[in-house]
């Protein structure tokens, strides 16, 4: 260890802006002076042990303060080069935080797709869970299409129960807009929506035993408890693939509500098999017409 590395430490030491600021600032200018004779003699026994060392002349040291500062930063600059500043590394070290944003991004920009039929929103979003939306966007269709169906049967001139056109009516709007729901979670996620077939529901609903309203309503109690339960398989995919955010979706926009759905539909079966095939389906009629909502 050289005699200018002793030296310029022992000086780094003292002016360290995060070590002492206040010394640093306040170094009055004959301490200034004592410092510039000391790194005259320093730069001299330097430059005779390594003239390569410093860049700068001796004889640009001055009496001036501003100069004597600049002078000294010079000093601290270049010895900085050849060794390493152990006190800036300490103080990343004292808090035991090192914060590389640019280190951690590297990864996920690589990850960015420059493909353009990718999405670039889709993060952490499995295949499967892709392919169970898109068949729950199906069931929310086919289910939606033999409710509208039933509002077409309803609503002919010799049945004539506007409650039940108008509640199989509503209960197909709300079952495409689950669809639409699923539509616009897919691509949230970044997946693709992909379509599927549609079968052709019944356009009879008359039993000959229970009669068309109950016929009908038990229906629809059946699809709601398959639609639940399909849901209840899509919630398990998003589990099983870790997708905590597409089971909370599934939770919070859709179990609920089934459940409700299910004990509305169900009440309303339990009140036609009552009033039995004649006279007392028209009151349940009317009662449906008059509810307000009339939604599943
Ligand atoms: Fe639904």
């Amino acid at each position: 260890m050289n005699a200018k590395y002793i030296f310029a430490k022992s000086i780094y030491a003292k002016c360290t802006p995060h070590e002492n600021k206040s010394s640093y600032k306040t170094l009055s200018s004959s301490s200034v002076l004592s410092l510039q004779l000391s790194l005259s003699l320093s730069l001299s026994l330097s430059l005779h042990h390594d003239s390569k060392d410093l860049s700068f002349p001796l004889s640009s040291l001055s009496s001036s303060s501003h100069n004597n500062h600049l002078l000294l930063s010079q000093l601290l600059s270049s010895f900085s080069k050849k060794k390493p500043n152990k006190w800036a590394h300490n103080s990343h070290g004292r808090s035991g935080v090192v914060f590389q944003p640019f280190e951690e991004l590297r990864q996920d920009l690589n990850l960015v797709p420059s493909v353009p039929d990718q999405s670039l929103a889709r993060q952490k979003f499995a295949g499967d869970c892709e392919a169970a939306i898109n068949e729950q966007i199906n069931v929310e269709y086919n289910i939606s299409y033999i409710y509208h169906a039933m509002y077409a049967y309803f609503d002919r001139d010799n049945i004539a129960l506007r409650g039940l056109a108008h509640f199989f009516k509503e209960s197909s709007y709300e079952e495409r807009d689950h669809a639409q729901k699923f539509m616009e979670y897919q691509n949230k996620r970044g997946g693709r929506v992909k379509l599927q077939s549609i079968l052709m529901p019944s356009s009879e609903f008359d039993h000959p035993e229970k009669g068309d309203a109950l016929y009908a309503m038990e229906l629809a109690l059946s699809l709601e408890k398959v639609t639940n339960q399909k849901l209840i398989n899509l919630r398990n995919v998003a589990e099983q693939s870790n997708d905590i955010q597409m089971v909370d979706f599934v939770d919070s926009n859709f179990l609920a509500e089934q459940v409700e759905s299910i004990k509305k539909i169900s009440e309303y079966v339990a009140q036609l098999r009552r009033v039995g095939k004649g006279h007392g389906v028209w009151h349940f009629d009317q009662m449906l017409l008059h509810e307000g909502d009339g939604a599943a």
